[in-house]
Formats: structure tokens, C-alpha cells, sequence
């Protein structure tokens, strides 16, 4: 079965070049993954005749595998940290760089235990079940503007260790959900891939994901800045807000984040070197901002004490941290 697999996403139209010039390893994967046991195992149990259920699970995850689809939907499984997670067509496949989110803000609050999180843009509950399972919060909040995207991620609480920390679950754009919530920090992984990008995506992604979780109005720029823009008030007086950034707008966010009035503001660095997660954290100058926002006067203010920080962030930016997250491919793919 392995070997007709092979041949089946080998001769696929449907794949890219890589993937089926390692066709022999996806077969592997998908039929592993089917099975839930490590691919290294799979050699042990060769032999073994599979029941005909299996059988039809696989041969049915093989059909759509070599149709294109990612092998996340096919197998209806990723792996996101300590997690497994159940994901489908509503929800964004977790990346590996988004791992790095998490560990920055679990860094971040690391000397503080309790507070809540706040996770904006859920999906499949990667961020925010990391965050409640991994984290020593009092609560976690997870929000979606996608009521199908609220649902996956809230069935992916039985995946959960007993002792995580409560996940109040809600449906809303951007920061209208959190009314009566402070945050210790808040983290999101929006939708930042401008409109006029989608030509230059892989298929894999374009054609698959769900376009309410890749894109985003003003050239990928509108849920950072709505994010910037009202974050504050839903912050502890020094809480962090923690963005995964396109790295291509990274610096531009970093910029609007001061704008904002927010401090601290860093850059953070994949293995590879990317610019992908950016770290804010409140004051009362951000809080001002957001308080004032209609006011042209405050707009100026903001533009211009913000040029005094530039400097200081810009040596940071320069120099960005590397994360000790693991090797992304994120970008590439979406
Ligand atoms: C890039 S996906 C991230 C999913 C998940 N957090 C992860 O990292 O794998 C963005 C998510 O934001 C949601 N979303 C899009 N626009 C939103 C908005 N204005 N407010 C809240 N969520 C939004 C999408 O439905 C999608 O689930």
C-alpha cells in the first residue's frame, strides 16, 4: 500500500515538485499519521494486515492528499508544541514560527505567575491552549471573528493536560470581544498577507486555507493596526502585546507600535533570521493614544515624541533577537 501511495502523489499534478520528488517520505507521514504512530515505526508493522476501516481512512487521506490538499486536513492532525491538535478546513494550519510567539510571552511573564492571556485570532486554538496548558495563568481568552474557527479550537480542549488553566472562548472582531478584560499579555497571530500577494502564494495555501485567516485590507496592515490601536486599554500598565509579523512588514510595525506609544517595542527572529514576532510592551503614554485617537493633535504628538524612541528601537531592529523556537517555514509557504 505504501509503495502504490508513493506512485499515486508521485504522478500528482496537483503537488509541487518537492513534495513529489519525496513522495516515497509523504506516503510515510500520511499513512503514520493515519495510523497515529511515529513514522520510524511504521517498518515495524509492514507486515501486519490493516483492517479494512483503516484501510479506507488511508487510501481516502491518500485520494486527497494527491488532490493538493495540505496533510494537515488530510490527516485531521497537527502538531503544534506539546500539542496535537484537530484541525480542518475552518481553521489556519499552525505554523512553526507561531511557536515562537508563544515563547516569548510565556518568557515575558515568566517571574509573574497568575494574570490572564488573551489570544486574538484563535483558529485552532494553538496560541492560546499553549498558553493555558504551558503558562501559569489564571485564565486564557480566545477570540475569533470566525464563529467555524471558535468551534475547532473549543473541541481541541480535550487534547488539554488536567491542570491548564480555564480558556474563556469568544466570538468578535479584533478587540471588541474583550470588554471587561485586562490582560497580562496579549498575543495574536493575525491575518497579514496583503491582497494583491495572493497570486505569489503557494496553491497549497491559497486555494486551501481559509482566506478570512491569511488576509488582511491596507496592504496587510488592518489588524495590526487595530490591534495597536486599542490594545492598551485591555493591558496591565507594563503588559505585553505579542504580534507575529509578516517579516516583510516587520520594521513598519515595529514603527507604528511606537507611534502608538508602546515600549520596549523589539523584534524578535526566527532561526533563520526573520524578522516574525514583534514585543510591545504598554505605558501610559499607549494608553493616552488609544484614548485619543480621532484627535489630529494627538496624532502628531504621537508621530513625533515617538521619533525620540526610533532610535533606540531601531538599534534593536537592526539587531534582532533570535529565538530559540524552532526552524520556520511560515513565510515560505503562505
Ligand atoms: C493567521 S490565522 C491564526 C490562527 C492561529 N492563531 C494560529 O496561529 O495558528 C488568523 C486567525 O484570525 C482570525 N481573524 C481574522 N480576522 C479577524 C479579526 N478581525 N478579529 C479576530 N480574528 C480574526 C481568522 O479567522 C483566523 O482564525
Amino acid at each position: 500500500m505504501l509503495t502504490d501511495i508513493a506512485q499515486q502523489l508521485e504522478a500528482s499534478p496537483a503537488l509541487d515538485m518537492e513534495t513529489r520528488a519525496d513522495a516515497t517520505r509523504e506516503a510515510r507521514l500520511l499513512v503514520a499519521s493515519v495510523l497515529d504512530i511515529a513514522p520510524g515505526a511504521l517498518t515495524r508493522i509492514l507486515d501486519r494486515p490493516v483492517p479494512h476501516t483503516t484501510r479506507d481512512r488511508i487510501l481516502a487521506a491518500a485520494t486527497r492528499r494527491a488532490r493538493g490538499e495540505p496533510m494537515a486536513y488530510c490527516t485531521g492532525l497537527a502538531a503544534f508544541r506539546h500539542l496535537v491538535l484537530a484541525v480542518d478546513e475552518r481553521v489556519l494550519i499552525p505554523r512553526p514560527e507561531t511557536e515562537i510567539v508563544v515563547q516569548e510571552a510565556l518568557r515575558l511573564v515568566a517571574s509573574r505567575p497568575g494574570g490572564i492571556a488573551v489570544d486574538i485570532g484563535t483558529g485552532s486554538g494553538a496560541i492560546a491552549l499553549s498558553l493555558a496548558s504551558e503558562g501559569a495563568f489564571d485564565a486564557v481568552v480566545a477570540t475569533d471573528v470566525s464563529t467555524d474557527a471558535l468551534a475547532v479550537a473549543s473541541a481541541n480542549v480535550s487534547r488539554l493536560p488536567t491542570g491548564s488553566a480555564p480558556i474563556d472562548f469568544r466570538a468578535g472582531a479584533d478587540l471588541a470581544p474583550l470588554a471587561g478584560v485586562v490582560a497580562r499579555v496579549i498575543v495574536s497571530n493575525p491575518p497579514y498577507i496583503a491582497f494583491h500577494e495572493a497570486a505569489a502564494l503557494p496553491a497549497s495555501v491559497r486555494d486551501w486555507e481559509p482566506a478570512t485567516a491569511l488576509f488582511a485590507a491596507d496592504d496587510g496592515m488592518a489588524r495590526y493596526d487595530a490591534l495597536l490601536a486599542g490594545a492598551s486599554d485591555h493591558l496591565e500598565p507594563d503588559g505585553w502585546l505579542v504580534l507575529e509579523v509578516d517579516m516583510r512588514r516587520a520594521q513598519l510595525t515595529a514603527q507604528r507600535a511606537l507611534a502608538r506609544g508602546f515600549e520596549s517595542v523589539r523584534l524578535v527572529c526566527d532561526l533563520s533570521g526573520r524578522e516574525r514576532v514583534l514585543l510591545a510592551r504598554n505605558s501610559p503614554r499607549a494608553s493616552v493614544f488609544t484614548r485619543a485617537t480621532s484627535a489630529a493633535t494627538s496624532v502628531t504628538t504621537a508621530a513625533s515624541s515617538a521619533a525620540a524612541h526610533t532610535a533606540t528601537i531601531a538599534a534593536s531592529i537592526t539587531a534582532p533577537t533570535p529565538a530559540s523556537g524552532s526552524e520556520a517555514g511560515y513565510h515560505a509557504r503562505r
